[in-house]
């Protein structure tokens, strides 16, 4: 397992380019199992997260063909994912195990092909995250679900049925199964209380271009007119916006100033309200984003993690590390996962003065110094936040279990030291 190395104290200075969304793009990935056409998708991410979907889509039949390409002087990848005929219907406990996302293939194979065996995910590191929510919608929609050895398996008779759906909570991975699956389906799809996050709406415009007719994009209430038959496309993946968020906090803990290339700012303008009321100056144009904080005194601000346009709990564990930082006392407060404080005892360890309260909320008090000391986190924001921490510590310090961060941050350590971090990567066979 390799570590990442990191000597605090370097202001951030330069340009870091954005990757395409990495919970856009593996939504995306299954949405192309939905043809027998080929499906383009550019500026895709270089993830394990995608690798590990690409390697789930070989076992059902797809082929893929990968090719380098630039986009905005970014290099990045763009793949042709082709699956004239499903040759698998199951996502075995391996795959979903590594990758929760692993469940999108659900709603795209029982649509185009009546039958599919998923392994149940079960909890993770930040909370216990059921599906029931993606399967009572599937039942909803004339599926049989029955939940065997571990796994689900859902028939249906024919083509599902488009019906009237209340989500209870708006989730995000609910939204994109349904979506998926009601594209094929027989007949109005609404789905009330869905959810906004713009990699939702990334996901319907793509379905639209292979023929789906989704309206109501970018607001909770979707409606899909069931078609027979989806068409192959092209499309370009959306840029980051949780990379480019906790990039700009990178700026803003080191007192620097980074370009985010290719961010969008319309897509973050609750993170981009704290750092302003922190004291941070963000610019906002066009295709990128400023974050300048060099000689900027902080002062700490409240932040409660909600469902899009609210704050993304994806940039809660960055923020609290940065206001680390500012003068005051910060509260933040997790509302959409029941466990994702697990970065706070690894940051008390360098030094953070940070109470938690039950599992929902923290008091974060400035410090005047954290220190360096070997850290690991438990998932992928947690993990940055512990690079964030490194950053500006006193000393060395090594972040274990790096495979978390390689899952959503792509050349995490080429891109902070193009901007002057001291950092490096430790490979495995180097340790010892
Ligand atoms: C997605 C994102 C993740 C982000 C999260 C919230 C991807 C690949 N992952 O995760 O990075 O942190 O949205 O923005 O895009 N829930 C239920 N029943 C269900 C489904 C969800 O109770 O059937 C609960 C979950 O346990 C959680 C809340 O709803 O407490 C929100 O989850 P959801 O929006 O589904 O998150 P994910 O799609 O898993």
């Amino acid at each position: 397992m390799d570590k990442l190395k990191i000597r605090g104290g370097k202001r951030l200075e330069g340009k870091i380019f954005i990757s395409g969304a990495k919970n856009a793009a593996l939504p995306l990935i299954c949405a192309s199992l939905l043809t027998d056409e080929p499906v383009i998708l550019t500026n895709m991410p270089m993830l394990s997260d995608v690798s590990s979907m690409n390697k789930l889509l070989l076992q059902l039949g797809t082929t893929i063909e990968a090719r380098d390409e630039i986009i905005n002087n970014n290099a990045c990848k763009n793949y042709t994912y082709s699956t004239p005929k499903l040759t698998g219907l199951i996502a075995p406990y391996d795959y979903v195990r590594k990758m929760r996302a692993s469940y999108y293939v659900l709603g795209p194979l029982l649509a185009r092909e009546g039958h599919v065996e998923l392994s149940l995910p079960g909890g993770c590191a930040i909370g216990a995250r059921p599906m029931d929510i993606h399967l009572s919608s599937l039942e909803q929609m004339g599926a049989k679900i029955e939940i065997k050895n571990g796994y689900v398996h859902a028939d249906v008779n024919g083509r599902l049925k488009g019906t009237h759906l209340v989500f209870n909570i708006a989730s995000v991975g609910a939204t994109c199964n349904i979506l998926m699956a009601a594209t094929l389906a027989e007949g109005e799809t609404i789905i009330e209380n869905a959810a906004r996050e713009p990699e939702i709406g990334d996901l319907a415009n793509m379905l639209n271009s292979m023929g789906a007719k989704i309206s109501g994009i970018g607001t909770s209430v979707l409606k899909v007119q069931g078609v027979e038959k989806l068409h192959g496309t092209t499309h370009k993946v959306i840029t980051d916006r949780i990379e480019a968020g906790s990039y700009a906090v990178a700026a803003a803990i080191t007192r620097g100033r980074i370009e985010l290339i290719n961010a969008q700012a319309s897509t973050l303008q609750t993170p981009i309200k704290i750092l302003r009321k922190m004291g941070v100056h963000v610019e906002e144009y066009e295709n990128s984003i400023v974050v300048d904080a060099v000689d900027c005194t902080l002062t700490g601000q409240d932040i409660m993690t909600d469902y899009y346009p609210g704050f993304p709990t994806d940039l809660q564990a960055q923020f609290l590390t940065l206001m680390l930082t500012a003068n005051g006392a910060s509260m933040v407060t997790e509302t959409i996962f029941e466990n994702r404080f697990m970065h706070v005892p690894e940051l008390l360890r360098m030094g953070a003065n940070i109470n938690v309260h039950g599992h929902a909320s923290a008091i974060v008090r400035g410090v005047d110094k954290l220190y360096g000391a070997p850290v690991m986190a438990t998932d992928l924001r947690a993990s940055f936040a512990l690079v964030l921490a490194g950053l500006i510590a006193e000393g060395e310090t090594i972040v274990n279990r790096i495979y978390h961060l390689d899952r959503g941050y792509e050349k995490l350590e080429q891109k902070l030291q193009a901007v002057g971090a001291d950092i490096e990567r430790i490979k495995e066979t180097e340790e010892e």
